[in-house]
């Protein structure tokens, strides 16, 4: 029989670089409590005292929407300081070094640095340089551990568990951060993870990685609870993958027919920015089914617990 683990109450961590050396216990503390600070969206005054005098430093090398806002939403609502660094318009145009500047964002004191950056590994080294807690906000093709944490808060949101679900991550598997830390979180929350793409853009060890491996979106999405599409990382894609565009959707894109292959009940994901017509029609990203916005609401929370505990805080925080 196995034993069960006690519950956490505070993050033994001092920094979030991704999800592949994450315990079940530690994301669901993270989920628990983003589900107690969800409540504060809804209020008149959306703010909390929880982490008044700490200051949050934005650090972005990449383009960011959703990360880089909601980080900062969640901060705010939290009562931290916020301060928003973007690579371009800054000294690294002059050729100052990745290390140099965090060296000299450290010299403010800072409290989170939350850092994306187009090198895998880049929140690895910074975490080990500086005395303040890092959080990866996406880091070259390697991970996006805040993403998953607010995918999986998103599917216990609509199905009430995780363990024993189907879920299929369809897409650029190979290139995609949001695939590897999901897979890494899901797997460990119990799901059963799917994965399909074209056999050029699947990892090389993606047989290693717990999941069932598809090159057929059909067979990959047939009975699953959960379909979760993935951006064509075109930026990121150094040579051709596939014949064009059109040819990738007409075989990997989702659409109301092949949708049909999964349970009636199925919700589909999406971590933005969609290129609608290419992995999914705006049919399906505007149907009930989907839950891309959501995902973004609930984004907030998770960043918002993330913030919390790394920050010393514990489960049983009165809200005040
Ligand atoms: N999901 C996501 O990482 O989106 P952004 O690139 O807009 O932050």
């Amino acid at each position: 029989m196995t034993k069960e683990r006690a519950k956490l109450t505070r993050l033994l961590r001092k920094d979030l670089v991704g999800l592949k050396d994450v315990t079940k216990e530690e994301i669901e503390l993270i989920l628990e409590t983003a589900e107690v600070f969800k409540e504060v969206a809804k209020r008149e005054v959306k703010k909390v005292p929880a982490l008044k005098g700490k200051t949050v430093v934005n650090l972005f090398y990449e383009p960011s929407t959703r990360t880089r806002t909601s980080f900062e939403v969640a901060a705010k609502r939290l009562s931290a300081d916020t301060v928003n660094f973007s690579s371009s318009g800054s000294s690294v145009g002059k050729g100052e070094t990745f290390l140099d500047t965090v060296k000299n964002i450290e010299a403010m004191h800072p409290d989170v640095i939350v850092v994306r950056h187009p090198s895998s590994g880049a929140p690895h080294l910074l975490a080990k340089r500086v005395a303040c807690s890092v959080i990866n906000a996406g880091d070259g093709t390697h991970e996006h551990p805040t993403q998953a944490l607010l995918d999986m808060m998103q599917i216990l949101e609509s199905k009430g568990r995780i363990h024993g679900l189907k879920v299929a991550i369809v897409g650029d598997i190979l290139h995609s951060r949001v695939a590897r830390s999901n897979i890494y979180g899901l797997t460990t929350m119990g799901a059963n993870v799917r994965v399909a793409a074209p056999k050029t853009l699947l990892p090389k060890d993606v047989e290693r990685m717990n999941v069932e491996v598809y090159t057929s979106v059909e067979e990959a999405i047939k009975d699953v609870d959960v379909i979760m599409m993935l951006r064509i990382q075109l930026e990121r894609q150094a040579s051709n993958f596939f014949p064009s565009l059109r040819e990738y959707s007409k075989f990997f894109g989702l659409n109301s027919t092949k949708v049909k292959l999964a349970k009636p009940d199925v919700i589909i994901l999406h971590p933005g920015p969609i290129n609608r017509g290419v992995e999914i029609t705006s049919e399906l990203a505007d149907s009930p089914q989907s839950v891309i916005l959501n995902q973004v609401s609930l984004g907030v929370a998770v960043r918002m617990a993330l913030l919390y505990l790394l920050c010393g805080g514990t489960k049983d925080a009165r809200l005040d």
